[in-house]
C-alpha cells in the first residue's frame, strides 16, 4: 500500500498557485506553508498526511527537526518497546536501517527487505506541531520530541546535504526538486539560508518552539528530549522515555541490566558498526507527481556521521557560532530554552 495511492496530490496543486516561493541553499526550491518552509520533496506528503493519517490509540509519534538524532530516537523507542520478544540475534534492528523499523507519516523510506510485519506502535515525524495532523493532536497519542544544540544541527546539516546533495544532483529527481547550482557550496551561504529558516521545516527555532509550549502546557502529552542530555545522562533518560511511552522497566529487568542492552545497542558505535548501516542503502518515496512516486536512493550510512555533542567548534568560526546563538537567545531563552 502506498501512501500516495488515495489522493495524489490534489491539495498540494490546489495550493501551490497561492503559497511563496523562495531559493534556499543549493538553489533549492522551498515552499511557505502555515509558517514554515519545505522542500518539494517534503511538502505533498505532509499535506496529504494532515488529511489521511488516522493514529492507533496508544500510537506514539516521534517528531524531530531533521538531524536532531532521529534515527537515535527510532532505534531506542523501538527496542524498548519489543524488548520482550526481540533478544539479541533477532532484533531487526540488527539487520535494518531504524528508519525501515519506524516509518514517517509524511514519506516512505524502505529497503529491499520485505516490510516488517511486526506491528510496533511507533511512526515518526519532522512536522512542526502546528502542522500536525488534527487527528494526532486530538488524540490522546503521546508524543515525544527530540532536538538538539542548532550549531550542531547546522553542522549536522550541512554534511548531510553536501554529500547528498551530489547524489540526488546526477539523478533525475535533482531537476524535479529545482536543484542547479552545482554542488560545493561555501558554509557561509548554507549559514545565512539556515538562520532565516530556509530550508525544509525550518525555521527550526519555531519548530523546536512550537513542541517546547505545549510540553510546558501539557507534559503528559509531549516529552521534550535535548539530544545533549540524551548523550550525557543516557540511562536516567531512556528509563523516562520508556515510562512516558508506556513501557516502563520492571525492577526486575533493570536488575537484569536490560536498560543498559537497549543503549548498548542503540550507541553510535554499535550502530554504525553494523552491516546494514555501513554498506546497506535504503529508498525513500516522495510524492511529487500525480500517479508517480519519485524515488531516491540514500547510503544508510549517510544517517551516521560521529554523533558527538559540540561538535560544531570543529567546524564553526566563533563568529558563525555567535550568530547562531544570538538567534537561540533571541528566540528561545525567554521561554527558558537554552544552549
Ligand atoms: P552528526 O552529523 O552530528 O554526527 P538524524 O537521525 O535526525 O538524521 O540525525 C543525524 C545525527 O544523529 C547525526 O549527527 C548522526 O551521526 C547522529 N546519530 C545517528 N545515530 C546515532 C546514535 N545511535 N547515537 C547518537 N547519535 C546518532
Amino acid at each position: 500500500e502506498n501512501m500516495f495511492d488515495l489522493e495524489p496530490d490534489n491539495k498540494f496543486k490546489q495550493i501551490l498557485p497561492t503559497i511563496p516561493i523562495k531559493k534556499g541553499s543549493w538553489s533549492l526550491d522551498l515552499y511557505q506553508y502555515e509558517g514554515f518552509w519545505y522542500s518539494l520533496s517534503h511538502l505533498p506528503g505532509m499535506l496529504f498526511a494532515q488529511e489521511h493519517f488516522k493514529p492507533q490509540p496508544n500510537q506514539v509519534i516521534l517528531s524531530t527537526f531533521p538531524k536532531c538524532g532521529t534515527t537515535w530516537l527510532k532505534a531506542l523507542a523501538f527496542a524498548i518497546m519489543t524488548r520482550s520478544y526481540e533478544s539479541e540475534p533477532t532484533n531487526p534492528l540488527l539487520s535494518r536501517l531504524s528508519h525501515d523499523c519506524v516509518p514517517f507519516i509524511e514519506f516512505n523510506i524502505r529497503s529491499s527487505q520485505q516490510r516488517l510485519s511486526l506491528d510496533v506502535p511507533l511512526v515518526s515525524t519532522h512536522i512542526p506541531y502546528t502542522s500536525l495532523p488534527k487527528s494526532i493532536i486530538k488524540s490522546s497519542c503521546k508524543i515525544v520530541y527530540l532536538c538538539r544544540d542548532p550549531k550542531d544541527v547546522f553542522v549536522s546539516i550541512w554534511h548531510f546535504y553536501n554529500r547528498n546533495v551530489t547524489r540526488v544532483l546526477e539523478s533525475e529527481l535533482g531537476s524535479e526538486l529545482g536543484i542547479t547550482r552545482e554542488k560545493a557550496v561555501l558554509e557561509e551561504d548554507v549559514l545565512e539560508s539556515f538562520c532565516q529558516g530556509l530550508l525544509s521545516c525550518g525555521p527550526f527555532w519555531d519548530h523546536i518552539l512550537g513542541y517546547w509550549r505545549v510540553s510546558l502546557e501539557s507534559p503528559e502529552k509531549i516529552l521534550f528530549i535535548k539530544y545533549e542530555d540524551l548523550t550525557n545522562e543516557t540511562v536516567y533518560w531512556v528509563k523516562k522515555l520508556a515510562q512516558f511511552i508506556g513501557y516502563p522497566f520492571s525492577l526486575e529487568e533493570e536488575d537484569q541490566g536490560i536498560v543498559q542492552k537497549i543503549i548498548d545497542l542503540c550507541s553510535f558505535e554499535n550502530m554504525s558498526n553494523l552491516e546494514v548501516n555501513k554498506n546497506g542503502v535504503v529508498t525513500v518515496e516522495i510524492g511529487i507527481k500525480k500517479d508517480e512516486v519519485s524515488t531516491y536512493e540514500l547510503k544508510n550510512n549517510m544517517y551516521f556521521r560521529k554523533g558527538k555533542v559540540g561538535d560544531w567548534k570543529n567546524h564553526l568560526t566563533p563568529a558563525m557560532a555567535i550568530q547562531i546563538d544570538q538567534i537561540t537567545e533571541k528566540k528561545l531563552s525567554s521561554y527558558g530554552l537554552t544552549w
